[in-house]
């Protein structure tokens, strides 16, 4: 009896292709980065994790050609900004759909199941600015991928920020759909239902706890259940699944009960905030994990757990600092696909480091630090604050990786992110004599001294950098210029989601 119960099982487990956790589980794959891996790469490495979904924010041709051929599960979105030309001019739709869809099928196929349209288009931040187009250019998007044949593989969706719905109350089951959006959530709950498509949500437990002083730390994750939100006897532990009842609440209200949930974005960053470092990220995600490996749901939806994306795969170096130092450090992998701490994706809690990126090119083994024999010391403070203000010194604020060292430490810091991301060209490490190239990693401890990748295109030309020896005024001036052609490329991806499930949170602790 024993042993063939114990072979049928072993069979069970041989057939089954991987385990929930990984079956439903994707990732955000973000580019705002000043030297991203190459996307084939990217796409090896995913593979490598056995992880089978990938969302973007942008069809763009690098990105989908890599793609193509992987049978990897892909979601497509398109930006915000295009939803008003979406809404109105069908021959831009049908053009869109031909260049980003239809290109790739075939030969070159790419395996899209959605293409997501806007990005949090009703975060309250947006004041309304896309309430009008977002439905309208769902509902074209849809019409041109069923007219040119993509209807019956391809759904369309549109992520929503958490704040789209709150509680009248505190408890996750009186949740109702914000009122200034709720008619526009509905009609596109309807519009979703016909296309057998799913209300795909971005929700941040870090947010609620970088945002609200007194936010109970263990309802952030999911291993001590001290603190409980009592919902009629019901009890929550964790603000991620008080979320989720929430919007089955605001459905179930608005005659939609089943319809399917995907968690489009949720994560934690690893640097930047007290409450942003590798062990917290590791605590989130191995309880993520596990609770998406038992397969059982939420107290409203116990049938089964959602399907969610994590935010996100890769550090992105020119992410808008707006909503936190912490926003360019999503990354389960580092910018150039190292992992940064132990993980199961099978969430049975065998926590091991995944499986980096393998054959990235990078630049020579040199850095740039402050230098201590520079005849004039005196600017000290005002070369580094230059420097911060154009690259990234995310890792000095309190709490991060590199805070806390002394100015010195600050000082090389941010020459050496200067002098890197410049590709390392020499004009870009001087400051006036305050910095010198050395050859030995001047890393220490959790201050790590990054390299930058070698892309097709990058250089050593002196030529390319601004010259950061010149004085403190000419510094301002090409500090506007570099600056505003980094904010060209960071309206290119994913918002940062500026305002959350505040109600949910708010009410949270205040009545609990
Ligand atoms: C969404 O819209 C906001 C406001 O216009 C913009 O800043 C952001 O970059 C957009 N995000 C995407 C992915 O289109
Ligand atoms: C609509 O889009 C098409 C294709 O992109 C373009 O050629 C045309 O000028 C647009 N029409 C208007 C009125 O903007
Ligand atoms: C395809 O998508 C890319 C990235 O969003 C966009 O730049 C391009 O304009 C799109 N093509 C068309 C024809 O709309
Ligand atoms: C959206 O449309 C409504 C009704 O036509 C109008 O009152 C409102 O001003 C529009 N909103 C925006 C932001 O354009
Ligand atoms: C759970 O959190 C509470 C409150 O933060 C803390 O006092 C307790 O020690 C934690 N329990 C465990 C097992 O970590
Ligand atoms: C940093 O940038 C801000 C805004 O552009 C500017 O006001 C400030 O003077 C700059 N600081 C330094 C030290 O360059
Ligand atoms: C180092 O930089 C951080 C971030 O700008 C700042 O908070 C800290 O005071 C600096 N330390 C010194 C000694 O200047
Ligand atoms: C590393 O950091 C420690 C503590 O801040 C410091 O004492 C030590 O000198 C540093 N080592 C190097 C090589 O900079
Ligand atoms: C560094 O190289 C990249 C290509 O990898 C290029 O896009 C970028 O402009 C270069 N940056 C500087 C400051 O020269």
């Amino acid at each position: 009896m024993v042993p063939t119960k114990v072979f049928l099982w072993v069979c069970v487990m041989l057939l089954v292709p991987g385990s929930i956790a990984t079956q439903n589980l994707g990732v955000n794959w973000g580019v705002i980065a000043s030297h991203p891996l190459d996307p084939k790469i990217v796409v090896k490495m995913l593979k490598d994790n056995g992880i089978k979904k990938v969302k973007i924010f942008h069809a763009e041709p690098v990105v989908l050609d890599a793609l193509a051929g992987s049978d990897l599960e892909v979601m497509v979105g398109i930006p915000n900004e295009s939803l008003e030309t979406l809404s109105q001019n069908y021959s831009a739709v049908q053009a869109w759909v031909k260049a980003n869809i239809t290109a790739y099928t075939g030969k070159k196929k790419v395996n899209f199941k959605y293409v997501l349209v806007g990005n949090e288009p009703f975060l309250t931040a947006y004041h309304g600015m896309y309430a009008n187009f977002t439905l309208p250019a769902m509902k074209n998007v849809l019409k041109a991928l069923t007219e040119a044949g993509h209807g019956k593989d391809i759904k369309v969706s549109s992520p929503l920020n958490g704040d789209v719905y709150m509680t009248t109350s505190y408890k996750p089951s009186d949740g109702i759909f914000r009122p200034d959006i709720a008619d526009i959530v509905v009609q596109i709950c309807d519009f979703l239902d016909k296309n057998n498509a799913a209300f795909v949500v971005n929700i941040y437990p870090f947010l609620n706890l970088y945002l609200f002083p007194g936010f109970p730390e263990s309802y952030a994750f999911f291993d001590n259940n001290t603190f409980a939100l009592d919902d009629n006897g019901v009890l929550y532990h964790n603000v991620l699944e008080a979320n989720i009842d929430n919007l089955v609440a605001a459905l179930k209200k608005t005659n939609h009960p089943d319809m399917p949930i995907i968690i489009g974005e949720v994560g934690w960053p690893t640097d930047g905030n007290i409450y942003a470092t590798t062990k917290n990220a590791q605590r989130f995600y191995t309880g993520l994990l596990k609770r998406m490996a038992s397969n059982q749901g939420t107290p409203l939806r116990p049938s089964s757990y959602p399907e969610v994306y994590v935010f996100s795969l890769l550090d992105e170096d020119q992410k808008s600092i707006d909503p936190g130092m912490f926003e360019r450090h999503w990354g389960i992998f580092t910018f150039d696909g190292q992992p940064k701490f132990p993980m199961d994706l099978s969430g049975k809690g065998q926590n091991k480091l995944l499986v980096g990126a393998k054959d990235v090119q990078y630049m020579e083994k040199q850095w740039c630090v402050y230098n201590k024999d520079g005849s004039d010391q005196k600017d000290l403070n005002v070369k580094v604050a230059w420097a911060c203000n154009n690259t990234d010194c995310t890792t000095l604020v309190p709490g991060a990786s590199c805070s806390g060292m002394g100015i010195e430490t600050n000082a090389s810091v941010a020459f050496n992110m200067y002098y890197q991301i410049a590709n390392q060209s020499k004009a870009a490490c001087d400051f006036g004599g305050l910095a010198k190239i050395v050859k030995q990693d001047p890393s220490n401890g959790t201050c790590k001294f990054p390299i930058m990748i070698r892309t097709s295109e990058s250089t050593s030309d002196s030529s390319l950098a601004p010259a950061p020896s010149t004085s403190s005024k000419s510094h301002s001036s090409s500090s506007s210029s570099s600056s505003s052609s980094s904010s060209t490329s960071s309206s290119l991806s994913h918002s940062p989601p500026f305002v959350f499930q505040i109600f949910l949170a708010i009410f949270t602790v205040w009545f609990a």
